[in-house]
C-alpha cells in the first residue's frame, strides 16, 4: 500500500486520437486499476500537448484558431478515453493556464536559476511534422524518413539547456537503475547514446515563430519549445508551482509509459531537466514498442491505418483492451490486423471466456437453488502481480487465460452435467466451485475488463447465466 503516480505522454491535439494513443493509454488504465485494487492511491495523468507551430499551422489552414482546434481534438481524446474505459483521475492539457502554466514557468525559472539556461544562436533544420529540430545524419534524401517532407532551415536566438552538463549524472542514474529502464535493453541504447556527447538543447523560440506557446518568464520576445512545456506536465499536473502539498504527495513518478520514439528525452532531457531543479527522479520508465500494421508502420498511403474508434465500434472496448493487454507485447513492435484481431477475438473471447461463463452460468442456474457465497477477497496471485510489477501485461493475461483452459479442461473431465443426474448432490457441489472458480477469474479480469468482470461477478452473485459477453462474429 502506497502511493502509485503513473503518467502517460501529453498527445499532439492537431488531430483525433490513433491507435498508438489509445495503446499506451489503456497499458496505463490497466496498471492504474491494478494498483488500486491493490489498496494504492493511484493517480493516474494523461492529457494533450496543444502547442506548437504544426498546430498552430493546422488551424490557420482550417480557418480557426489553434484553441478551437485543440479544444475539438482534446473532446476526441476524452470521448475516445471514456468508451475504453479510462480511468484517469486528471486531463492536463499544455495550454491550461491555470493548472499547466504555473508548473512550467516555475521549472523554468529554477533552471535559471541553476545556471542552466542561457542564450545562443541557434541553426538548424526544423521539421514541422515531428515538432523538432533533426540533424543532417537523419535525413533521407533531403528529407525527413517520418514525413516525407524537406525540414525548414532555422536560424535564430535561443535558449538552451545545458545539458552537456549532466552527462555523467545521467550515465550514473541509467546504469545503476536509479530510474528503472523497461525494457532492460534500450538501457544500452541510452547509455550510448549518453557517450556519443550530449549537446545542450534548444529550450525556447521566438515568439514571431511559435505564437502558441508558454511565454518565457521575463522574456518578451521568446516562447517555451517542447520540453519545458511538455516535459513540465508531469510536475504541473499534481500541483507543482501551484499546490506544493498535493505535488509533494505525489512526486516522483512511480511509472512514466511512453512510447519507445520518445524514451530518450523522457529518460534523458527530462532527468537532467529535474535534477537542475533539486527535484527528485521518476522511479521508472516504461518505453513500448509501436503498434505497426500487416508488418509496416501504419500510414495513409499504404492504407493500413486502423482507427481505434472503428475497432471499439465493432468489437467493443473491452475486446480492444484485452487485445492491447495480451497480443501486443509491451516491449517490441507490435502488429495489428483486423484478421488477427477477429483471430483473438473469436478464439479467446467468443469461445474462451464468453462460452465458458455461458457453460458454467446455465449449469449453474438450472441446478443450484442458489447462488454461491462471495468468497472474501484473496491476494492476487504473486505470478500475476509481478508481472504487472514488471509491466509484463501481456503474462498477466496468459496466466488469466490458462486458468479458463483449465476450467474449461475440468469440464471435460469430470462431465459435471452427467454426475448432476446420477448423484445430484455430488453434481451441485462440482458446479458450484465451477461457479466460485468463475469470480477468481472476474477478479483478476477487473484490470484489463472491467465490465466483462463485473457482468461474470454479477452473474455468479445473482445464479443467472448472463447475456452473451462476447457475441460471434458474422463470418
Ligand atoms: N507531445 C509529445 C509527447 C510529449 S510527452 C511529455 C508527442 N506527442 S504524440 O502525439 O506524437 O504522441 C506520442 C506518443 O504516441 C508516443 O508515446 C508515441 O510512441 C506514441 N505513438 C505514436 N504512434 C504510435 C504507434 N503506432 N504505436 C504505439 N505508439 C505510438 O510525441
Amino acid at each position: 500500500m502506497g502511493k502509485y503516480y503513473i503518467t502517460t505522454p501529453i498527445y499532439y491535439s492537431n488531430a483525433a486520437p490513433h491507435v498508438g494513443h489509445a495503446y499506451a493509454t489503456t497499458l496505463a488504465d490497466i496498471l492504474a486499476r491494478f494498483h488500486r485494487l491493490q489498496n494504492d492511491d493511484v493517480f493516474f495523468l494523461t492529457g494533450t500537448a496543444d502547442h506548437g507551430q504544426k498546430i498552430q499551422q493546422k488551424a490557420g489552414e482550417a480557418g480557426i484558431t489553434p484553441k478551437e482546434l485543440t479544444d475539438q481534438n482534446a473532446e476526441f481524446f476524452k470521448d475516445l478515453y471514456s468508451k475504453l474505459e479510462i480511468s484517469n483521475d486528471f486531463f492536463i492539457r499544455n495550454s491550461d493556464k491555470e493548472n499547466h502554466w504555473p508548473g512550467a514557468q516555475t521549472l523554468w525559472q529554477r533552471l535559471v536559476e541553476s545556471g542552466d539556461i542561457y542564450k545562443g544562436s541557434y541553426e538548424g533544420l526544423y521539421c514541422i511534422g515531428c515538432e523538432k529540430f533533426i540533424t543532417e545524419k537523419e535525413l533521407a534524401d533531403g528529407r525527413c524518413p517520418d514525413h516525407d517532407k524537406a525540414p525548414e532551415k532555422v536560424v535564430e536566438e535561443n535558449y538552451f539547456f545545458k545539458l552537456s552538463k549532466y552527462s555523467d549524472q545521467l550515465r550514473d542514474i541509467i546504469a545503476n537503475d536509479e530510474i528503472r529502464i523497461y525494457p532492460e535493453n534500450r538501457k544500452n541504447e541510452l547509455l550510448a547514446f549518453i557517450d556519443s556527447d550530449l549537446e545542450d538543447v534548444s529550450f525556447s523560440r521566438p515568439k514571431g515563430k511559435v505564437g502558441w506557446a508558454i511565454p518565457v518568464p521575463d522574456d518578451p520576445v521568446q516562447n517555451m519549445y517542447v520540453w519545458c512545456e511538455e516535459l513540465s506536465n508531469y510536475i504541473s499536473a499534481i500541483g507543482y508551482g501551484r499546490d506544493e502539498e498535493q505535488f509533494k504527495s505525489l512526486w516522483p513518478a512511480d511509472v512514466h509509459i511512453v512510447g519507445k520514439d520518445i524514451l530518450r528525452f523522457h529518460a534523458i532531457i527530462w532527468p537532467a531537466m529535474l535534477l537542475s531543479a533539486g527535484l527528485e527522479l521518476p522511479k521508472s520508465i516504461l518505453g513500448t514498442g509501436l503498434i505497426i500494421s500487416g508488418g509496416r508502420k501504419m500510414s495513409k498511403t499504404i492504407g493500413n491505418v486502423i482507427d481505434p474508434q472503428d475497432l471499439i465500434d465493432k468489437y467493443g472496448a473491452e475486446a480492444v483492451r484485452y487485445y492491447f493487454a495480451r497480443h501486443i507485447s509491451p516491449f517490441t513492435d507490435g502488429d495489428l490486423t483486423i484478421e488477427g484481431f477477429e483471430e483473438a477475438y473469436s478464439g479467446n473471447l467468443v469461445n474462451g471466456i464468453g462460452n465458458l461463463v455461458s457453460r458454467i452460468m446455465k449449469l449453474a442456474e438450472t441446478h443450484l437453488d442458489r447462488s454461491v457465497e462471495r468468497s472474501e477477497a484473496e491476494a492476487f496471485p504473486e505470478q500475476y502481480v509481478e508481472a504487472f510489477e514488471k509491466f509484463e501485461f501481456n503474462r498477466a493475461v496468459d496466466f488469466i487465460w490458462e486458468k479458463i483452459q483449465k476450467l474449461d479442461e475440468r469440464i471435460a473431465e469430470e462431465e459435471p452435467f452427467k454426475v448432476v443426474k446420477e448423484d445430484e448432490e455430488k453434481g451441485k457441489q462440482m458446479i458450484a466451485q465451477l461457479a466460485s472458480e468463475l469470480c477468481v477469474i472476474a477478479r483478476l479480469l477487473n484490470p484489463i475488463m472491467p465490465e466483462t468482470s463485473e457482468k461474470i461477478k454479477k452473474a455468479v452473485l445473482s445464479n443467472k447465466k448472463p447475456e452473451n459477453l462476447f457475441p460471434r462474429l458474422e463470418s
